[in-house]
Formats: C-alpha cells, structure tokens, sequence
C-alpha cells in the first residue's frame, strides 16, 4: 500500500506541470547524435507518447549526422564539415536525402506508433511546407537557409492529435532539394508556431565551459564570448544560433539536454531543478 501512495504522490507532482503545458505547442529536436540505442530509443518514445496524452502538442524535428556519415563513408563520398555545417554536393546530397527522409525519418515515425501515438512522418518538401535558397550564397554547396515556413500541414495534424515528425529537408522553386540543419529546422518552425517550448536532444549534459562543467544558463553575450575563444565550436555552432534566434522570435524558452540519460525529456519538463542548458 505504501508504495502505492508514492506512485499518486509522484504522478501528483507532476500536475502542476501539466496544467501548466496543456495545449501548449512544444517543438522537440532529436539529435541524430542522441539516436542512439534502442532502449533510449523506446524511452524517448514512450515520453513524446505521454506528453501527446496529457494534452501538449508535440512537433518532433529530427537529425541524423551520425548515420549520413556511415552512409557517405560506405559509398565513398567526401563530406568536409565548416562552422559545424556539413558541405553538400549533389552526390552527397542524395544520400543526406535518402537518409534522412527516407531511413530515419520513417524509423521515428514508426516507434512513436508502435508505442501508441499517432505520427505522421513528412520532409520540409512535403506541402512546400520549407523553402530554401543556398546559405551564404552557396558556401556548403546546397546546405539551405530556410526562406519561409508554411506551417498548415503542421497546423492540420495536430489538429487531429497526429505528431509531425519533420525531416529537414527544403526544396526551391525548382524542386531542387536543400540540406537543412535539424537544429535551424526546429528554430524556424518553432518560430512560425510560436511554440511555448523548443528542446534540443544532444548527445552531451548541455553546453560546457572551458573546464567541461555545464552552464545551466546562457545569454547572447555569453554565448558570443564562448564563441570567439572557442570554447563552442562544431555542431554547437548552429545549434546556439538556433537557440538565439528562437528567444528572439517570441518562442517561450529554449532547452539544450542530453539525449543519453534516459527520460531526460521528462525530467527537465516536470522537475524543478532540471537538466541540462536553458538559453534566456
Ligand atoms: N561548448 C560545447 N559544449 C557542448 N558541446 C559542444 C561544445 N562545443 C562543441 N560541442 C559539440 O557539439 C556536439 C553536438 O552537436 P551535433 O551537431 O554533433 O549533434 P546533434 O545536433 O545533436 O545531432 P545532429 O546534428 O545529427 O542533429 C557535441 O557532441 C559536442 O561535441
Ligand atoms: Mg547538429
């Protein structure tokens, strides 16, 4: 009996966070760095399920530079990474295609059904609901910078309770495709929805200072002096100008966690303390 008063204790907890988040729009980016086994897998599954159940309107944008990497590397295809953006010809285009619209994308979508949400895979092409011209004037070849947002087939899914599960992938007037990066994705159509929330599953506690200790909270200017020493660099570079952006565009907050620890989505939604970086 006894630990049956600590489940509704704990489940009670929780209430506050729930009334709080319900019918609130939540966009979750799943690094392809924190895809990585298939217990964390489930678990993260289970957790977009549950958040789905009590009522908040979840949008999974999803990552995938590990698996492109083995892909490029088996086919033999080079792919140099600047400003921790992946240059993408056309050969290496296809494949970041395939892999990500095609592979991980219908992966997600079919774990979050099988665990019993309803979700719906889709790319930035579908709809035209992202369009892209090359970033910096074709700098990373056909790495795009997305130009609008057309967020209706967004709007109409989860009106009908279905989870969107987007690869970012945009295309031009010309159909031709883009490589967008997952995290420029999730900041640009959490922007367009307005979303109370935008979470950044990554494969590391959050951002780490010089020493490798977590900084549990970051400004622009903070941001802007970890850069110019160095300290972020790689995939953390789009990543914080992602972050910056989003609370600069009216999205309520912006949290960087670590896709690792199990259930870490749950943990820094419903416990005060939290885990990992918020960007303010
Ligand atoms: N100061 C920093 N603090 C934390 N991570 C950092 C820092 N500077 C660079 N990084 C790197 O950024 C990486 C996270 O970005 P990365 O692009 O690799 O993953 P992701 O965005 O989660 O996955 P994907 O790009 O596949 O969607 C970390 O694994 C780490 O190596
Ligand atoms: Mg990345």
């Amino acid at each position: 009996m006894k630990n049956h008063y600590k489940t509704a204790e704990i489940i009670l907890s929780a209430l506050p966070y729930i009334q709080k988040f319900r019918g609130q729009i939540f966009v979750v980016k799943y690094g392809g760095s924190a895809q990585i086994d298939e217990s964390l897998k489930d678990n993260f599954a289970r957790d977009i399920v549950l958040l789905q159940l009590i009522g908040i309107k979840v949008v999974v944008v999803h990552g995938g530079g590990k698996k492109i990497n083995s892909f490029l590397e088996q086919l033999d295809i080079k792919s140099d990474f600047v400003d921790g953006l992946r240059v993408t010809d056309e050969k290496a285009m296809e494949i970041v295609e395939m892999t990500l619209s095609g592979l991980i994308n219908k992966q997600i979508t079919s774990l979050l059904v099988r665990h019993g949400a309803r979700a719906v895979g889709i790319s930035g092409k579908d709809d035209g609901m992202l369009k892209a011209k090359p970033l910096n004037n074709g700098k990373y070849g056909l790495v795009g910078e997305i130009t609008s947002v057309n967020d209706e087939v967004i709007k109409a899914l989860l009106t009908s309770d279905i989870v969107p599960v987007i690869a970012p992938i945009a295309s031009d007037e010309n159909a031709r495709s883009y490589n967008i990066n997952a995290d420029s994705c999730a900041s640009a159509i959490a922007m367009k929805l307005r979303a109370q929330k935008v979470i950044f599953l990554s494969d590391i506690s959050g951002v780490l200072d010089k020493n490798g200790e977590l900084i549990s909270r970051l400004n622009a200017q903070k941001i802007a002096t970890l850069k110019a020493d160095g300290t972020i660099n790689g995939g953390m570079i789009p990543k914080l100008d992602a972050c910056l952006e989003c609370v600069n565009n009216g999205v309520g907050r912006v949290h960087i966690i670590d896709g690792r620890v199990a259930h870490s989505l749950l943990l820094e939604l419903f416990t005060d303390e939290g885990i990992g970086t918020i960007i303010t």
